[in-house]
């Protein structure tokens, strides 16, 4: 593990924190009771949409980082955002269909380094290790990285559910933009990111909720979304909500995230 180790006071319990209202949606027990309450409120907002999104969203983290293992032969994942340890995590997919697969996590909130052991306990032929940084910060990021992966060689980036945390004026791009240069042919970004396309109300309403919990939230249409995908050649379905990404069985519902998978040439 690279970083900081984070002081037990580091974690702040008297405000929601964005990963750990993800792991509430997911059903996860690393959370608080601020990170309940929040959660609760947003999904009595949107009838349950968020905890659904959330699930889909892991759906799709599945099935992009099978695909590009299994179809694509990628060996090689970069996977920022990572989120508090929820099974199976995305090193648990790679490796079940290459144990050599070699993952580096990042995540910039000091629950998820308190918890990385979790995401450090892969195969013996493969490589996982966890990097404290954060996604605006992406030269860092790639400086740590490089001493596992190879960036000679492909790797899988994945910024999934990540970047609805960063708006434009943070840097959005240029963090997408500084790593997507440094990846070598037949790389590929797996992102999703947030939308008010498919339902603006309940989405508007949910991002009044975060802001009032002091997190801020970008939603993006389907047109910015490809914006982020500059040079790279989208894989079949293209931009599409996270469900509708090679789904395996039918969507439960409208999910206001877009997924998509880009491969630079
Ligand atoms: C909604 S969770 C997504 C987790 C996982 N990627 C998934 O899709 O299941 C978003 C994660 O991004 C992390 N995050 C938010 N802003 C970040 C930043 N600037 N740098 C690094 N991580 C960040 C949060 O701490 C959180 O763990």
């Amino acid at each position: 593990m690279t970083g900081t180790e984070p002081a037990a006071q580091e974690i702040d319990t008297t405000r929601p924190h964005p990963a750990r209202v993800y792991d509430w949606f997911l059903g996860g027990k690393d959370n608080y009771p601020v990170d309940e309450e929040l959660g609760r409120r947003i999904a009595a907002i949107d009838g349950g949409g968020a905890p659904r999104a959330a699930l889909a969203n892991r759906g799709f983290m599945r099935r992009t980082t099978r695909a590009l293992a299994q179809e694509a032969g990628i060996r090689q994942f970069l996977d920022i955002g990572t989120g508090i340890p929820t099974e199976p995590n995305l090193h648990q997919i790679a490796q079940s269909v290459a144990p050599d697969a070699r993952v580096v996590y990042v995540d910039n909130d000091p629950i998820v380094l308190a918890h990385a052991n979790a995401l450090l306990r892969g195969t013996a032929e493969g490589v996982t290790e966890y990097v404290q940084a954060d996604a605006r910060d992406p030269r860092a990021i790639l400086e740590q990285a490089a001493r596992v992966l190879d960036f000679g060689r492909p790797v899988a980036l994945s910024l999934i559910a990540l970047l609805h945390f960063v708006a434009d004026e943070d840097g959005a791009h240029d963090l997408v933009a500084t790593l997507v240069d440094a990846l070598a042919p037949g790389s590929c970004l797996v992102l999703s990111t947030m939308t008010a396309d498919f339902e603006p109300e309940n989405v508007q309403k949910g991002i009044a909720a975060y802001a009032a919990g002091g997190v801020t939230l970008v939603a993006r249409s389907q047109a910015e979304v490809g914006t982020f995908f500059k040079g790279l050649e989208l894989l079949e379905p293209g931009i599409v909500s996270v469900a509708d990404w090679r789904p395996e069985s039918e969507p439960d519902g409208p999910i206001s995230l877009y997924g998509a998978v880009g491969l630079k040439r």
